[in-house]
């Protein structure tokens, strides 16, 4: 395949992508980021938006002056295309914002007031994020995913039927961080409704490469949640959301009390807001909603096809180039035909190097940022990896004990829509060498965190940034 035109003219719309880092060898090197699963960097048009309504900056809701009304409408301006950019009609959903995919889930799972004999079915393949909240509230089920971590939608099925009506809601991700495998969530949230249960899809991967559809509560595919991180969607101020069912929300009391949720409050009574005012305890991060807003409009402005396509012609790009590696082992589905049905999250090992020294190599000796370890889905990662229930249960004991050197895990790089095919070059050079043992640096590893450091050498933070 040829790629004239490597990243789409997209590159140039996105912060610090030519920023130069410091080597061990004393070299400097442009950084290469593919730790996009984890967060991407900011868009252009989001850090100069920010700058601009930074000016205008002042309390919101309950400021009278100009500014604060700006600021107010601002923030309504933000929620509104939230909801448009998941195509939830404000009739029916409602957006509160929150610091992050994590905090939205951990507030559905209070809000839903679940009963401990209610059942949560979530899967194998979520982020820690999409199944402990439930764990504290309700009964959770996961269903199981095949050896190469695709869902097994029989299992699905057979859940399904097996809880009946126990099944309050359905938990699953849009798509997983760490194989990047889609799942069919419209399909999902139709068999969920035949039972009577509610539908979350998580989009915290999702929502950065694929256009995401709530779609009307009368169809019955719609979903009921969905939750989002800016940080992953090219707007890290801090700032995340839960789309919602708004009947859901107007029942039942807040779960964090205070400012802003209330209509009136006597010493000894008090009426709850609307929502979303009722699920937005005290002051909001408004520099982060706008953020939010002008993300979206600048990923609809691109055309989430565009960015899919894009981003497909990487993984498939990646793909044939990493399968051939000698001592490389790929996670997944690693068939470049298949880029397309899947997003550019990539999970590999070397053969006979720790994960934790893979990463630290590429960071320090090359320039290139990644993830390595279980990306907060143990369950999937061990699954994937093969291990048996007594070895994860070493594993376990192991870690509990404080030592983390010998934790399984993986090295994963992921594609954001300015990653370019000349990056991925860079990294199969830098592959090579690790694969070969022909790195220059000697590691140490922190018993405690697993973590490579070369010996003798730390960057300089402080020489490259200063903040005064
Ligand atoms: N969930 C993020 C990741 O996968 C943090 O890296």
């Amino acid at each position: 395949m040829d790629y004239p035109n490597p990243s789409h003219g997209l590159r140039s719309r996105v912060v610090g992508t030519e920023i130069a880092v410091p080597l061990l060898d004393g070299a400097w090197a442009t950084y290469i980021n593919f730790d996009n699963a984890a967060s991407t960097p900011a868009l252009v048009s989001v850090r100069d938006g920010v700058d601009r309504f930074l000016d205008y900056y002042a309390s919101v809701h309950r400021g009278t002056g100009f500014k604060s009304q700006l600021a107010t409408w601002a923030y309504e301006q933000a929620r509104q295309a939230t909801l448009r950019f998941v195509g939830a009609a404000p009739e029916t959903h409602t957006c509160i914002f929150g610091k992050n995919t994590t905090e939205a889930i951990n507030k559905l799972a209070r809000r839903l007031e679940l009963r401990p004999q209610d059942i949560v079915l979530t899967t194998e393949m979520e982020h820690h994020s999409d199944d402990l909240p439930f764990r504290a509230a309700a009964r959770v089920v996961h269903v199981r995913v095949d050896a190469q971590g695709r869902l097994n939608e029989a299992d699905f099925d057979n859940q399904m039927r097996r809880h009946g009506k126990a099944v309050r809601l359905v938990a699953v991700t849009g798509a997983s961080n760490v194989t990047g495998y889609l799942n069919p969530i419209h399909r999902l949230a139709e068999k969920a409704h035949a039972a009577g249960a509610m539908i979350l899809a998580d989009c915290a991967q999702l929502a950065p490469h694929r256009a995401v559809d709530v779609r009307p509560l009368d169809d019955p595919q719609h979903l009921d949640f969905v939750v989002l991180s800016a940080h992953k969607m090219y707007a890290p101020y801090g700032t995340g959301a839960l789309v919602g069912r708004k009947d859901i929300f107007e029942a039942g009391e807040p779960d964090v009390r205070g400012g802003g949720t209330v209509e009136v409050v006597t010493t000894d009574t008090v009426a709850w807001a609307e929502p979303p005012d009722k699920d937005e305890a005290g002051s909001p991060n408004v520099i982060g909603a706008v953020a939010m807003m002008l993300a979206m409009g600048e990923l609809n402005a691109i055309g989430m096809p565009a960015i899919a396509q894009h981003e497909a012609e990487l993984t498939a790009y990646a793909l044939e180039r990493l399968r051939p590696l000698p001592g490389l082992r790929l996670f997944g589905d690693s068939d470049p035909q298949r880029a397309s049905e899947r997003l550019g999250v990539i999970p590999f090992q070397v053969e006979g190097v720790s994960h934790f020294q893979v990463a630290a190599i590429l960071g320090h000796e090359f320039g290139i940022g990644v993830r390595s370890g279980c990306f907060c889905a143990h369950p999937y990662v061990l699954r994937l990896l093969g291990l048996d229930h007594d070895r994860a249960e070493a594993v376990r004991m192991t870690i509990l004990s404080g030592d983390r050197r010998t934790m399984p895990g993986m090295t994963r790089i992921s594609f954001g829509l300015y990653n370019t095919t000349q990056e991925i070059d860079r990294l199969l050079e830098a592959l090579a060498i690790v694969a070969a043992g022909k790195h220059k640096g000697r590691y140490m590893q922190e018993p405690a965190t697993g973590e490579f450091r070369p010996d003798g050498w730390a960057p300089d933070f402080g020489a490259v940034l200063r903040f005064s």
